[in-house]
């Protein structure tokens, strides 16, 4: 059996998925779909690494070495065509983390930070739990399709006196993988007004085939210069848990700001096995990310093509990268409780409320399709069901 089409129970492993969907549904019968991490095993080279590692049995302070940022300036360079160097890089838990750290250093209090709506609830928390000004550029909604407007992207710089933009690419929960023009354009108007760019590209190895990623960095050497890349390999290979991530900048003082912060609140290693586990999934990992990509495809083709053929009420917005899909649900006309309400009781699957992506989810959800296609039937065949009744 494919690893993709085994079902692995993971109830009762503290799963936040699985687990707490219990809690949070109140229901065992609910079918997770929700919190953003996969249904799979992780590669087997991975598995075998840290096996391998687990067995010698002695886990002491471990060092995130040069040899690691090599593997990761190869990854980088092979999935990306994105030239990096060692010293661009600095370790982090987590891109959470990072975001914090990078709002901490190189912003003052009330500064203005500039995000996208809706998205990813953490970019609305970081600002707001540093006493930062959140500032908004709500994405454009029009034909089942997402784009930027530029200008007010560049009034609420102006207006505002903007001092970080925080990018999500590919973006959470639209499913956008922005392309090079639009990236220039954003890029252009935050060199023009000194706004310093933050680019979350944690989904960024998870693009459908019709689709390329270009990390905004690598657009000119000024870009380079003004940005920092939020990266890590646990979405790529399912390795939230493990806690391993890194930020990327070629500006040297902007490096500095940022490891300063790190040392300062004593965050300068990573765990040990999320170091084997880095190293083994940037080295061993690609076939497997490979034959991923195809199922997260399947995936995604079922789940619209079931959706759009068997109920009028619900619209799948194409996904060009992530695994989560963002599906418009305004024509079954309730109220966003109500459509809560809807899914888990009448449907019985747990999806992501679209209202906590921002103000412009409501009549939203979310469903996460990194799962065996086994699950993914069943959760589409139950809302199709609801939906019918
Ligand atoms: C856009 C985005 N950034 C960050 C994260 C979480 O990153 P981490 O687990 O490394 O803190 C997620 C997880 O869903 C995400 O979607």
């Amino acid at each position: 059996m494919s690893h993709f089409s085994e079902m692995t129970v993971r109830k009762g492993t503290r799963s936040v998925k699985w687990d707490l969907a219990e809690e949070i549904y109140n229901d065992p019968d609910v079918l997770p779909m929700w919190v953003a991490d996969m249904d799979f095993k992780a590669p087997e080279a991975v598995i075998n690494a840290l096996t391998s590692r687990v067995e010698h049995g002695i886990f002491g302070y471990t060092m995130p070495d040069d040899a690691l940022k090599s593997t990761i300036v190869n990854w980088l360079e092979q999935r990306h065509n994105w030239k990096t160097a060692k010293d661009w890089i600095t370790y982090s838990p987590g891109v959470i983390p990072s975001l914090h750290m990078a709002v901490q250093s190189l912003t003052s209090k009330e500064d203005a930070i500039l995000i996208q709506t809706p998205v990813y609830p953490p970019f609305y928390s970081v600002v707001k739990d540093h006493n930062r000004t959140l500032v908004t550029n709500p994405l454009v909604f029009k034909n089942e399709s997402y784009s930027i407007d530029f200008d007010d992207f560049e009034a609420k710089i102006k207006d505002h006196k903007v001092k970080l933009f925080i990018l999500c690419n590919p973006h959470n929960p639209v499913g956008r993988v922005w392309t090079r023009e639009e990236l220039v354009r954003m890029n252009n108007i935050c060199l023009e007004h000194g706004v310093t760019v933050i680019s979350d590209e944690i989904h960024s190895d998870l693009i459908y085939s019709e689709y390329k990623h270009v990390p905004i960095a690598t657009l000119s050497k000024e870009a380079s210069n003004n940005t920092v890349t939020c990266l890590s390999p646990t979405k790529t290979f399912n390795l939230a848990g493990l806690q391993a991530s890194y930020l990327v900048t070629e500006n040297e003082e902007i490096r500095t700001k940022l490891t300063a912060h790190f040392n300062k609140q004593g965050m300068f290693m990573l765990n040990t096995l999320g170091i084997t586990a880095l190293e083994s999934a940037y080295q061993q990992g690609e076939e497997w990310l490979e034959e991923l990509i195809e199922t997260l495809e399947f995936n995604r083709n079922y789940v619209t093509e079931r959706l759009h053929k068997e109920t009028d009420a619900l619209r799948v917005i194409p996904a060009e990268g992530t695994y989560l899909l963002w599906i418009d649900c305004r024509k079954l006309n309730l109220s966003q409780s109500d459509l809560k309400s809807f899914m888990q009781k009448q449907a019985k699957v747990g999806l992501n409320d679209g209202a906590s992506f921002g103000e412009e989810g409501k009549s939203f959800m979310r469903m996460n399709i990194a799962a065996p296609r086994e699950l993914i039937e069943k959760g589409v065949s139950r809302i199709i069901q609801a939906v019918e009744k």
